[in-house]
């Protein structure tokens, strides 16, 4: 066999196993992963999306549900450090408060990923953040409703998430910054559902009470999809059309908002895909391969589903998913 003919096998076969997936194998790696809880149902699909990824991948996946409370999440972190992990996911609940622990990861040379949001610590603290531009994911929410009333008058009513999470800043800011300079449109009332659906629903009322019955309320813009469900119900119950009376946007595309965006009784979403696992794995993949630092951010797409977009196909698609 010729040196030309040499080279070509090898070539071929580094192609063969990288594609394969064999360059990069994971399986036998131990993993902890700190889930927020499940608060909607876009987390439950990531949680489900996560256990996934882990088994097609051959990852033993340590989960911890933080019930909602960073101080769990903390505990387990530190559960995670105890039994020597070969890395660590965390969904950060909020944004502070994560430099002791995370220093302790990696003290102990544990690579950490976050995982759908963002902290507010120094960047060496962590691998790398799979997650969405949630100050974009804000200006489509907002640049939709611009676009929807045009020159109309339009008193917007928000729902944000939970207080000092990343999506519930950045989404508020991301919308604020869309709807600036168009001085029709103005947020008469801000509230926390902290990301739930009965949450939502119960301060949707409180809007509707507050603003003599909710005639004069034209939008609701909320930080994710399970409290403009809750907020749909909220209207409803107030003998009001959502969709119609009331606009609603929000984000996260659950099959739910689906199903309301079919029945005209929501407007718009913004996608944030469920699936940040995958890419996490393949970032810890290659940095155990030959030690390839992934970006800081991996961002994911953010993009807008209306009525136009097959509302009724886009809930077939997700309703399997774990949603
Ligand atoms: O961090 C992502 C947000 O957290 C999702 O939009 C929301 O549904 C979840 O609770």
């Amino acid at each position: 066999m010729n040196i030309v003919t040499k080279l070509a096998l090898a070539a071929g076969l580094a192609t063969a196993l990288s594609t394969a997936g064999f360059a990069q194998d994971i399986s036998g790696k131990v993993i902890g992963f700190s889930q927020i809880g499940s608060e909607s149902g876009w987390r439950a699909a990531e949680t489900s999306v996560t256990r996934q990824e882990a088994e097609a991948r051959g990852v033993d996946l340590k989960f911890a549900d933080a019930q909602q409370k960073q101080e769990n999440q903390i505990k387990a972190i530190r559960g995670f450090i105890a039994q020597g992990v070969d890395a660590i996911l965390v969904a950060p609940v909020v944004a502070t408060g994560w430099d002791e622990v995370l220093t302790e990861a990696k003290e102990a040379e544990i690579p950490v990923v976050l995982l759908d949001r963002g902290i507010d610590a120094p960047e060496d603290l962590y691998m790398t953040a799979v997650m969405s531009d949630q100050v974009l994911e804000g200006r489509v929410a907002g640049q939709w409703l611009v676009d929807a009333v045009g020159a109309e008058e339009c008193k917007v009513v928000e729902l944000q998430g939970t207080v000092g999470s990343s999506p519930a800043i950045s989404r508020k800011q991301g919308f604020e910054e869309a709807i600036a300079g168009h001085d029709n449109i103005s947020i008469i009332r801000s509230q926390t559902g902290d990301f739930t659906r009965s949450k939502g629903k119960e301060v949707m009322e409180g809007f509707i009470k507050a603003e003599g019955g909710g005639a004069d309320i034209c939008a609701v813009y909320a930080h994710n999809d399970d409290m403009a469900v809750g907020a749909s119900q909220a209207i409803k119950d107030a003998g009001l059309k959502p969709g119609t009376d009331i606009l609603v946007v929000s984000i996260d595309a659950v099959p739910d908002i689906f199903t309301a965006i079919a029945a005209g009784e929501a407007n718009a979403t913004v996608e944030l895909t469920p699936n940040m696992a995958g890419p996490a794995f393949d970032a810890l993949a290659a940095y155990w391969a030959d030690g390839t630092e992934p970006e800081k951010f991996i961002i994911t797409e953010s993009k807008l589903y209306t009525a136009e977009n097959d509302p009724q196909g886009e809930y077939e698609r997700r309703k399997g998913l774990g949603y």
